[in-house]
């Protein structure tokens, strides 16, 4: 409700920065008037009763007009452009890729040199992975951030880092970085002022000082890393106190029943707004709020705080879109996008990971039951809003998705998640799959799954035992995956190396600081001379460089491919091949997924139930073209194949 005190105290705000009401900021001024009202009752929704309530209010509405003030005026021009076509990231013209500055390129120098590899692959959206100061050895691959503004001096400095955005501008590439909210490592100033006693930084953090509390979250909390750190709580021996640390023990989990802490990390998010990001991946949100009795996953005041942050950055930086990275139940996942009220109006983007991980579900199956079952969650994203797709990224793989899902398939969820592990850990028979599994609890029989993208799919153990006819399956299915992470929607996200069929890199194991942590099988360390066989046709680097430019390509052309909530499942036909429909005005595409190792049958007829009837069908990927029979005759997919079926007549 309008409330003339708020508005008043926006507006004395705004008089004190000299902001120009009428003049240049006056779409600035549009945004915070409108949003003002909104972003004080998510704030008295978590801080109402706090005894600083009102300091921090104060604070954090100085913090939007301050950092809005140093934007710079061709990002705030960036803003505007952006504003005007709605919801770029739902465009089909962007493609991701997911890198570790360091594995690819050395540094940002180094990066910034490399610029045209990637406009060669067709990427124009850089996601790299966290550049920020973080503690060798205690890293987490840079998710335990010493320095949230400070360059890693491993990748250079900051100016490097600005350097490297402006020449992606030139190019009218797009940047991804993490904010890591939920914790930072415990050599960030502020974990090391609590250490030494200050009060005012104990705050920032969870501290208990013995297990009461903690054995009593103990009992509801799940273990994110139960091999490595488990527990969720670390002591601290110089204050003979308990420390929450919910991922690995360097890693304090932030307070966010404190409005300072919230305010530290939203003037962190607008730096990074102001340095250039176009989408800011908050990670590992459904854990930033934590009650007593729960799992302190996806709490509801969680996607509060993710709200107030949306509703900040529309403010401030309304260019930046937010993606979240909530790899949890499907259904859970879809609540990140905002509900009721909120709908769409909290993250932009959100992982797939439902999605991403039943397609691996369906190739070591060779059934896609389980994965049509999933969809009616999936379909449940808002429009206007976006995935993420990806075959692999930097951490492993979950399988998290519900029981009722697998059941509906047929089987049983227990004994079909074994034999998952058990494919991909390369122990089940006829499985050529080179994986490991990641943080195994034995108290929950709960495990992921590392590997790369081709040690997954076979290629590695092929190549060792020289098996050409596994290899060619092994590359077929790389192609598959890729393929239907390209076409069903959203923004597809590459991870460095697949794009080359990279292999698992085992030197991991030689490092202290990650041997630990299996996940760096599938991180790896790029070699510029190897990766020149891309241009030699007789190499399978070449023949997976060229068909995802391929898929990259095809997905550009076609403007169907747009993420606009335009997808219809095919009716099952075949429990071997995913199918599904995207149509626009004037375009519809079937799109079909063969995950058997034969050839797979679909009548003519299936074709036929999706609005006017088609004659003619042009395959983007293999350019011919069908015409469509009788409804008793049949399409045939090769093993391991697609069709990317335009109705051209
Ligand atoms: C996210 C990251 C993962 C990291 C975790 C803790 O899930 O993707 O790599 O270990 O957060 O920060």
């Amino acid at each position: 409700m309008y409330s003339s005190d708020l508005h008043a105290f926006g507006e004395k705000l705004l008089k004190e920065h000299q902001i120009e009401i009428k003049g240049k900021d006056s779409s600035f001024v549009e945004r915070f008037r409108s949003h003002l009202l909104t972003i004080e009752t998510l704030f008295n929704e978590i801080y109402g009763d706090h005894p600083h309530r009102n300091k921090g209010f104060d604070q954090l509405l100085h913090s939007l007009i301050t950092l809005y003030q140093q934007r710079d005026t061709a990002l705030i021009q960036k803003d505007n452009e952006k504003q005007k076509a709605g919801n770029w990231f739902v465009s089909n013209q962007i493609t991701g890729m997911s890198l570790y500055v360091d594995r690819f390129a050395e540094n940002l120098q180094g990066l910034a040199k490399k610029l045209p590899y990637f406009n060669e692959l067709g990427v124009n959206f850089l996601h790299l992975m966290p550049v920020f100061e973080s503690p060798a050895g205690e890293s987490d691959g840079g998710y335990a951030v010493s320095n949230f503004k400070k360059v890693d001096p491993k990748f250079g400095s900051n100016e490097d880092l600005k350097h490297l955005i402006h020449q992606m501008q030139d190019q009218k590439m797009y940047l991804m970085l993490d904010i890591v909210l939920n914790h930072t490592s415990y050599h960030h100033e502020w974990a090391q002022k609590a250490k030494a006693g200050d009060p005012y930084y104990q705050d920032f953090f969870y501290f208990f000082d013995n297990r009461d509390i903690p054995n009593q979250y103990d009992q509801t909390m799940p273990e994110i890393f139960p091999e490595s750190s488990p527990g969720s709580f670390s002591y601290i021996s110089e204050l003979n106190k308990w420390v929450m640390t919910v991922f690995h023990h360097y890693q304090w989990d932030l307070n966010y029943r404190n409005p300072f802490v919230f305010n530290a990390m939203l003037d962190t998010i607008l730096y990074y707004a102001n340095l250039g990001v176009d989408v800011l991946r908050i990670d590992a949100p459904a854990f930033i709020w934590k009650e007593l009795g729960t799992t302190c996953q996806n709490l509801p005041k969680a996607h509060t705080l993710l709200r107030l942050i949306k509703k900040c950055v529309q403010v401030s930086s309304p260019g930046m879109a937010i993606l979240g990275e909530a790899i949890v139940a499907p259904a859970e996942i879809i609540k990140y996008f905002g509900t009721h009220d909120f709908t769409a109006q909290e993250c932009d983007i959100a992982y797939s990971a439902t999605q991403m991980a039943l397609q691996w579900d369906a190739l070591a199956t060779g059934d896609t039951r389980v994965m049509l079952a999933a969809q009616h969650d999936i379909l449940q994203k808002p429009f206007g809003c976006t995935w993420i797709n990806y075959t692999r990224c930097h951490d492993d793989i979950g399988l998290g998705y519900d029981d009722y899902m697998i059941e509906t398939a047929g089987f049983n969820p227990f004994q079909h998640r074994t034999y998952l592990k058990n494919y991909y850990a390369g122990w089940q028979e006829g499985s050529l799959a080179a994986g490991a599994l990641f943080s195994v609890n034995p108290k929950t029989n709960d495990a992921r799954i590392s590997g790369s993208l081709a040690s997954l799919c076979g290629l590695q153990k092929a190549v060792e035992w020289n098996l050409p006819q596994e290899i060619e399956n092994a590359l077929q299915k790389i192609i598959l995956m890729q393929a239907q992470t390209m076409f069903i929607g959203g923004i597809p996200m590459l991870f460095n190396g697949d794009e080359l069929a990279y292999t698992n890199d085992y030197s991991y194991l030689q490092d202290s600081g990650k041997c630990y942590d299996n996940r760096w099988m599938h991180r790896p360390i790029m070699n510029w001379d190897r990766n020149e066989k891309r241009n030699d046709p007789s190499t399978f680097e070449s023949r997976i460089f060229q068909a995802t430019r391929k898929l990259i390509n095809i997905r550009k052309s076609l403007p169907v491919l747009m993420d606009h909530k335009n997808i219809t499942w095919m009716t099952p036909h075949n429990i071997h091949v995913a199918g599904f429909v995207r149509s626009s005005e004037n375009q519809k595409l079937f799109c079909l997924f063969n995950y058997k190792n034969a050839g797979s049958y679909i009548t003519w007829h299936a074709f036929k139930e999706h609005g006017i009837l088609p004659s003619q069908l042009f395959d983007h990927w293999t350019g011919e073209t069908y015409t469509v029979g009788n409804d008793h005759e049949y399409f045939i997919l090769p093993s391991y194949s697609f069709a990317i079926l335009e109705v051209v007549a």
